[in-house]
């Protein structure tokens, strides 16, 4: 961990409702956050405003996407003015299912991690592999090209989490090991070390996601360069707030 703040994010993605998630509000409000720990929810764009006005300031909230430029007023989409309106301060920029079921390639969510750090929100960027990549021993290759996508677009790093969420772990139950877990995120330090500078691979919060759940959470946190989660299913039930004190 290396002095960097353990950082547990929320990806409500599409789920819930005022009443579900009023609940779930309550009890994150009830719930113990450690001091060293900072917790973000992804809320679906409907409710930003209902979850940012009833959850207390101990949890942050974040946005699942948005707008990649300035210009422009494009039906359906978000602009990062409208998610700081709503006194949001994070966004979830190229979760797999905006790359794998939507179509955001890399160019596309650079271009969106720019824009939204020019808009004053800090950026959840997610990477992962597929299983045939993994299996094609090309999770390396995968990782660092949308990586460089990402730091490409980033000037300051200090509002900059990197996600590696496997895709084969996300929603299967069949979460990374700690070793596999480590062993990537290890590797992206290493490439933000060679590549953007020692000091933002040392500072930068590298977290995991893909299946974390109670169970599963502490020995992840165990690991040198797991630096946090990025609970889908899981942080929609009150286990998430085991998952939000797994370091205490
Ligand atoms: O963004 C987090 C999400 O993709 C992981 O989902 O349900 O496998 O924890 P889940």
């Amino acid at each position: 961990m290396a002095g960097r703040k353990f950082f547990v994010g929320g990806n409500w993605k599409m789920n819930g409702d005022k009443k579900s998630l009023g609940e779930l509000i309550d009890t994150l409000n009830g719930a113990k956050v450690p001091a060293d720990t900072e917790v973000v929810c992804g809320a679906p764009a409907i409710y930003l405003d209902f979850a940012r006005s009833r959850l207390e300031a101990k949890v942050g909230v974040a946005a699942q996407n948005c707008y990649k430029v300035a210009k422009g007023a494009f039906t359906g989409e978000i602009s990062p003015a409208m998610i700081k309106d709503c006194g949001v301060e994070w966004v979830i920029l190229g979760h797999s299912e905006r790359r794998h079921v939507f179509g955001e390639n890399d160019e596309l969510i650079g271009q969106k991690v720019a824009h939204a750090l020019e808009g004053g929100l800090g950026v959840i960027a997610c990477i992962g592999e597929k299983l045939d990549e993994r299996e094609a021993g090309i999770t390396e290759k995968v990782v660092f090209e949308q990586t460089k996508a990402i730091a490409d677009n980033v000037k300051d790093w200090s509002k900059v989490v990197l996600a590696y969420e496997p895709v084969w772990a996300i929603g299967t139950g069949k979460t990374a090991t700690p070793q596999q877990a480590q062993e990537v995120h290890d590797k992206l330090r290493q490439w933000v070390k060679a590549n953007v500078s020692e000091a933002v691979a040392s500072s930068v919060r590298i977290i995991y996601g893909g299946s974390v759940t109670g169970g599963t959470c502490k020995e992840l946190a165990s690991q040198k360069d797991v630096d946090g989660f990025l609970v889908g299913g899981a942080s929609l039930k009150p286990e998430f707030v085991d998952i939000i004190n797994a370091k205490a």
